[in-house]
């Protein structure tokens, strides 16, 4: 591909970067485009299967797509037990550094001994094959544990970002109908405590079918404990009962693996569906070329458990390549600024997979801190979850990365399971770009009508056919799930971002034309923080929208209308925001709440969020036929 000439800034990936690739780039991109299911099925073939598939893709329901049909297999079983005779026995699965400095590290070996045994604490609490498990802790080993144990006995998770608060976790306790939620006593953040335990206390009122809480001990501060109900991890660890059976369960390719609830347009957080197969493969397959993991490679993604890169790239990818994982529980900057380039000097880290957020957060710092540090063990770079200014890519390149590195700036979602666009590491990168589709992926940039755009003409992104680790479905609404994803554009999944294509071929993510909104790279609908504003009594109608943030990406701005009897003032205005951290969680805190006396709405009553946010940004609100007043 180098000799290719490009347009624009290009960066050419060196020679080092191009030999040592597991991507023989030209070769891949080739294979995939011939035939596209025979790549996919080449990849499965890498894994353990209990009993091989019939098909590769059964396409006779569209667009109820199903991947290694009939085939038996278990991820658990691939991230762990299939390590277990051979070199990688005792290599280290995990190394885990807490916030206050601990360090732990889990050999395969251990990582297999400690999820078995949780498995059987599983099933001696009656949790059997399709029951659903939520998880909610900060980042910590037994997150990990907890999600391997309930794949091994073929309970489905539904892990809640440790950053929600009291109504995102019972929402999600309630829509997942959860037998079993395991939780931390609480997390450190930033020198603190964050009590995830009494947060959970107060969801578990309102949520009915929890019959057992588990509880990690992470911070030692004093909780309640419910008898009867509340049970300590390490103390049922430690029980004859954990060692009682070494077997797992044989999942049908298709039988659902995990629940992740992801923001949309409308209504309630979805909880997106994925399978013990094709995710598996996707997974698996997306790591080991994009990220290179080579055996003795160190491996850092510095993403929560509690979102899908955290699913994918902390747990299921890395395990499944053998890689070695670094996961770090606290935040970049605390107690300094260098924090995580301290960790990078000491544990020798090969690969930082982080969000362009974080880059800016750090950035902001100066180049003083990282040049304290020794970071020449780097060799590749990763961003995700927006889009990544070029100005933060040159920074994190140049500084982090000495001009070695490439960047990896995948483009991907909660719903696509692993990457989609995203570049190996033998493509010429341009900063700001995913640059292309995964060998596999069939990606485009359409119009109105769903007819490619001309280069550099902005349309909306899809992608043309399946692919293994897509999601299968939104639990509890089948129908949303087509018509969210496959009725704009027929036979055609609608991702819900706007792009460009250059004249390269080289896509260029916008962003969302839905209402999300990223904060942070964390995706909240607008739906979410206005219905938290409303359940506050002394508002009567509210918008959100998303701002342009210097370092967050997008902050959110919140319009307020008051119930008669409730005065304007800074204090009511504090207690609102204070309201939709309890009720959300902290990263969904407006910035800035105004109260306003009436709002843009069209003649049908929908708020016209598009006229609020040119008006707050100063710009032409466009098109105003549809405004009632
Ligand atoms: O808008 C895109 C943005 O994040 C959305 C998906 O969010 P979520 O499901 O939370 O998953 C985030 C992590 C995979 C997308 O629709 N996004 C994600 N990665 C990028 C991005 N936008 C631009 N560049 C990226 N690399």
């Amino acid at each position: 591909m180098s000799e290719q000439k490009l347009s624009g800034e290009v960066f050419y990936p060196s020679k080092e970067v191009i030999e040592k690739a597991n991507a023989k780039c030209r070769h891949l991109y080739e294979s995939a485009e011939k035939d596209f299911l025979g790549f996919w099925e080449t990849e499965a073939n890498e894994l353990h299967w209990f009993k091989k598939w019939d098909n590769v893709l059964d396409d006779s329901k569209k667009p109820l797509y199903k991947w290694f049909t009939k085939g038996m297999t278990n991820i658990a079983y691939n991230c762990l037990d299939v390590h277990l005779n051979n070199a990688r026995r005792n290599k280290l699965a995990f190394i885990w550094e807490g916030e206050r400095g601990e360090f732990r590290s889990y050999s395969y070996f251990a990582l297999h001994r400690e999820t078995n045994k949780f498995a059987n604490v599983l099933r001696s609490l009656g949790v059997k094959k399709g029951d659903r498990v939520t998880i909610y802790m900060g980042r910590v080993p037994e997150l990990a544990i907890a999600m391997l144990a309930c794949a091994r006995i073929g309970a489905i998770h539904s892990v809640v970002y440790g950053g929600f608060s009291v109504e995102a976790l019972h929402e999600r306790l309630e829509d997942s109908q959860s037998k079993v939620l395991i939780v931390a006593d609480g997390a450190y953040q930033r020198g603190k405590i964050v009590e995830l335990k009494k947060i959970a206390d107060e969801a578990l009122q309102r949520a009915a079918t929890v019959e057992s809480v588990l509880v990690v001990k992470r911070t030692g501060h004093e909780i309640v404990m419910q008898p009867g109900r509340d049970m300590w991890y390490h103390e049922l660890m430690h029980l004859p009962i954990a060692h009682s059976d070494d077997s797992v369960e044989k999942m049908d390719a298709e039988d659902p693996l995990f629940l992740l609830y992801t923001s949309g347009t409308t209504g309630k957080p979805k909880a997106i569906m994925h399978t013990h197969g094709g995710y598996m493969v996707g997974t698996y397959t997306t790591l080991k070329y994009v990220f290179d993991i080579h055996e003795q490679d160190r491996y850092w993604c510095a993403a929560d458990p509690g979102w899908i890169t955290g699913h994918s790239y902390i747990v299921y990818g890395p395990l499944l390549n053998g890689a070695t994982s670094f996961m770090y529980e606290g935040a970049p900057t605390h107690p300094y600024p260098n924090r995580w380039w301290q960790m990078i000097e000491k544990y020798g880290i090969n690969i930082l997979y982080t969000a362009p957020t974080a880059i800016r957060g750090l950035m902001k710092f100066g180049e003083a801190w990282p040049n304290r540090h020794n970071l020449s063990s780097l060799r590749l770079l990763g961003s995700v979850g927006e889009p990544i200014n070029p100005e933060a890519w040159r920074w994190y390149h140049k500084v982090i990365g000495n001009e070695k590195c490439p960047i990896m700036d995948t483009w991907w979602q909660t719903e696509t399971g692993s990457f989609m666009i995203t570049p190996l590491p033998c493509t010429p990168l341009k900063p700001g770009s995913g640059t292309k589709p995964f060998p596999g992926i069939k990606a485009d940039v359409v119009n109105e009508e769903g007819k490619s755009v001309k280069p550099n003409e902005e349309g909306y992104l899809v992608i043309k056919t399946p692919w293994p680790s897509m999601l299968r479905t939104i639990w509890n609404d089948p129908e949303r799930y087509v018509k969210q994803y496959w009725n704009r554009f027929p036979g055609m999944y609608m991702t819900g971002d706007s792009a460009k294509k250059d004249e390269d071929g080289y896509f260029w993510i916008i962003g969302r034309v839905d209402d999300v909104i990223k904060v942070s790279g964390y995706r909240l609908g607008t739906a979410e923080i206005e219905s938290a504003l409303v359940s506050h009594p002394s508002v009567a109608e509210a918008a959100a929208i998303g701002l342009p943030h210097e370092i967050k990406g997008n902050a959110i701005y919140a319009y307020v209308i008051l119930r008669t009897g409730y005065e304007k003032s800074e204090k009511l205005i504090e207690e609102l925001r204070l309201h939709v951290g309890h009720e959300v969680g902290p990263i969904a805190k407006p910035e800035k709440i105004e109260i306003v006396e009436s709002l843009p709405k069209t003649r049908s009553g929908k708020i016209m969020r598009r006229v609020l946010k040119a008006k707050a940004l100063g710009q032409d609100p466009g098109n105003l036929s549809t405004l009632e007043e």
